[in-house]
């Protein structure tokens, strides 16, 4: 095998995002129907010993970053103890999580203990009403109370993902750049994806990111480009001059990053995926306890890589060159 996980257009991948679990405690509008989805049994889960065997196999091929996802993952229990096994393999060097952060405050001190190095909320409105409505039931205190708690054990700086929508939260980008110049925050602003939509009903909601570089025009806020931020992502920073803050832009469907995709996923089945977009996907459960044969799933995987996503064709309703994802996000882990 080669030593790298280089793909056949050099991209070379070192940042694994595990989604632990498809279940969530909310059931945010854009991200999953009003009456829920099917949930994987139990069983179909990987466990803590299987997720941490991954992930040995592959930081032997040069991974070295990774990112705890779901659904929610605060939802699988003793999560601390899987993040504090994945600590300890040689060659990982920075373990993140996404979370609604709901759950997040009474932990967070062993969290960091564990080894978590830091943390992403997602935040999609600031106004207590309207938090419960996009949410679907979500309370914004405990939202903030998390935020507090993560600052108090020392995340620093926390970022908060917003997806925006049109007639949902698009009017809030003013209050969130704010939030940016009062506080050491970074807010990733981030465009609404068809992640595993059968209808078009996304589109309707799409907001293209341009929108934030306007509004900061309008009112007057100079903005420049952020110097280095630690994230392994793709967003793009920024900060207001003399903010505290820095803001970001995660714009896959205007303008896609691609070229500079260094993923891969492992789902809460077990299913490594090359790209969030599309449908392939290699379930790892047969070949645990067999290091070769795993490493031969991987770059399996990696061989099927498509040179990117196909966002902006499904925008415009133009015919996909492959089929892409029926799971949605919370089920793929984002
Ligand atoms: P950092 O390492 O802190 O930069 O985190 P991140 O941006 O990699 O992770 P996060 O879970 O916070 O994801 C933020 C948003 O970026 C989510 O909406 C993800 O779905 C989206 N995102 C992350 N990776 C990809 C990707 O490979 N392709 C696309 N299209 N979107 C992605
Ligand atoms: N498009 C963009 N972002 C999404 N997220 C969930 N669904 C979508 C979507 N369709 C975000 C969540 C979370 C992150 C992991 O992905 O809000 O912040
Ligand atoms: Fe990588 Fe696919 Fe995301 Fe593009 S859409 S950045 S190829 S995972």
């Amino acid at each position: 095998f080669p030593a790298k996980l280089e793909d056949k257009f050099g991209r070379l991948h070192d940042y694994l995002r595990i989604s632990v679990t498809d279940r969530c405690n909310l059931r945010c509008v854009y991200c999953m129907p009003e009456e829920g989805l099917a949930f994987e049994p139990d069983d179909s889960l990987l466990r803590f010993d299987e997720i941490t065997e991954v992930v040995r196999v592959l930081a032997g091929l040069g991974v070295s970053k990774l990112r705890i996802t779901g659904g929610e993952p605060l939802v699988r229990k003793n999560l601390h103890l899987l993040i504090a096994d994945l600590a300890d393999i040689p060659g990982i060097r920075d373990i993140a999580l996404t979370t609604n952060g709901i759950f997040f405050a009474p932990h967070a001190e062993k969290f960091k203990e564990a080894g978590l190095t830091r943390l992403n909320i997602s935040l999609d409105s600031l106004r207590e009403d309207r938090f419960r409505t996009i949410t679907r039931g979500g309370d914004l205190k405990r939202v903030l109370a998390s935020l507090d708690a993560a600052y108090r054990v020392g995340f620093e700086p926390v970022k908060l993902n917003v997806v925006l929508m049109k007639g949902l939260n698009e009017d809030e980008i003013d209050d969130f750049l704010q939030m940016t110049i009062d506080k050491d925050i970074q807010v990733r602003f981030i465009e609404y994806m068809p992640i595993g939509h059968q209808d078009m009903s996304w589109k309707e909601r799409y907001v293209p990111l341009s929108r934030v570089l306007e509004r900061c025009k309008d009112k007057g806020w100079a903005f420049e480009a952020a110097g280095v931020l630690t994230g392994n992502g793709p967003s793009q920073n920024y900060r207001i001059r003399g903010a505290r803050g820095s803001f970001g832009l995660i714009h896959p469907v205007s303008d896609h990053f691609c070229a500079s995709c260094n993923r891969l996923r492992l789902t809460a089945d077990g299913n490594i995926k090359p790209c969030l977009y599309w449908s392939h996907e290699y379930n790892v459960r047969a070949y645990l306890g067999d290091e070769k044969a795993l490493q031969e799933l991987f770059f399996k995987a990696l061989a099927i890589k498509p040179e990117s996503h196909e966002m902006a064709k499904a925008l415009v309703g133009e015919s996909p060159s492959h089929e892409p994802t029926l799971r949605r996000m919370s089920q793929i882990g984002g």
